[in-house]
């Protein structure tokens, strides 16, 4: 039997997709996720229908689509490490733009035409304007935002030549968990900033290294634009609806427009967990711009979108709250 407007979450069971899986549930979506469990969680599956598959493998994406009745999908699913792009392109290549490729022609093949897309700031690569627009020059400086701009480029074609009518969004660096600490950040390995510094807030680590402390910013170090997941959620859910509402293909930031150095992070993590947070000051690390804050007025314009948890403190409250959680309960 097949289900009415289903939502297929690919990635489901990641970071950012588990969180937009409980938020579309909560607002009585029928959700299925398709996931590889390559770096997803099996405890993230909580809400709707698991499907386990991998995006290179064609037959199982169509058996998906031929059990429900999707209307729109959301693509979660892609290798997001800057540095290992660098050293292994080709992995990247594969799955972020061979794979997706795959998914977007089995949805051509079964007539679904609502495409939610994870895109990245690092598609403008060194900033040139601040805060970035959409208009900014597109030119990433490493193969992982490469990746994410030639799909943005297959989606422009897509919409273009076929019925595909999609929403691109470009986060800025994703941070913060779920209020009731069900779901959050966990990567293995990990290597963004904020875990790694409460790993060391909780002596997991002895130190965080900083990388790079000879920028071009106020204190030498890089400068990001922290969005709250669940910010990153809601605006997907507001995408949907417009895509429902049969409007056009968009692509946009997602950021606060708010920019922290690292040595920033470092500090308000100290003051919301108490702890010592040693730091030592290392090399830049390769592939990674000084300054990137987005410019979100035309999400918060077309969506009727606003970021609700933009304060720093409250984002990596609620990554401290999650953090400890994962220690005790999962033993990470
Ligand atoms: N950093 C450190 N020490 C660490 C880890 C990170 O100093 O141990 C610094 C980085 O150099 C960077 C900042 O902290 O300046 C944030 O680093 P993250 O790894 O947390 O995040 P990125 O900005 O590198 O990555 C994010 C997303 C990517 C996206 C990228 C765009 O996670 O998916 O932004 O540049 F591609």
């Amino acid at each position: 039997m097949k289900n009415i407007d289903s939502i297929l979450i690919v990635g489901g069971a990641g970071y950012i997709g588990s969180h937009v899986n409980k938020e579309l549930s909560k607002q009585g979506y029928k959700t299925i996720i398709f996931d590889n469990l390559g770096y997803g969680h099996r405890e993230f599956l909580k809400w709707g229908e698991f499907f386990e598959g991998d995006l290179a493998d064609i037959d199982k994406i169509k058996l998906v689509f031929d059990k429900y009745n999707i209307g729109a999908v959301m693509h979660f699913s892609a290798y997001t490490h800057v540095g290992e792009s660098v050293i292994d392109p080709a992995k990247y290549y594969v799955n972020n733009v061979a794979n997706t490729l795959n998914l977007l022609n089995v949805m051509r093949e079964y007539d679904v035409r609502y495409f939610i897309f994870s895109s990245s700031c690092a598609v403008y690569g060194n900033t040139i304007e601040v805060p970035i627009p959409e208009t900014h020059q597109l030119k990433p400086i490493n193969p992982y935002g490469r990746t994410k701009l030639m799909i943005e480029t297959i989606l422009s074609d897509f919409s273009d030549a076929y019925k595909l009518k999609y929403v691109s969004l470009r986060y800025f660096n994703a941070a913060g968990a779920d209020f009731d600490t069900e779901i959050g950040e966990w990567h293995n390995p990990e290597t963004h900033l904020i875990p790694l510094v409460l790993d060391t807030a909780l002596g997991k680590r002895d130190m965080i290294e900083i990388y790079g402390t000879d920028y071009d910013t106020p204190d030498g170090t890089c400068v990001r634009d922290y969005i709250h997941v669940l910010d990153i959620a809601d605006a997907h859910i507001k995408a949907l609806k417009r895509l429902e509402y049969n409007g056009d293909s968009l692509t946009l930031n997602l950021g606060n427009g708010n920019g922290y150095s690292v040595k920033k992070i470092i500090e308000t993590a100290h003051s919301v967990t108490g702890k010592e947070i040693k730091s030592r000051e290392g090399a830049r690390r390769e592939g990674d711009p000084a300054v990137l804050i987005g410019d979100a007025t035309q999400a918060m314009k077309l969506l009727g979108w606003k970021p609700r948890y933009g304060d720093l403190k409250k984002i990596i409250e609620t990554a401290w709250q999650w953090h400890k959680k994962l220690y005790a309960e999962y033993k990470r």
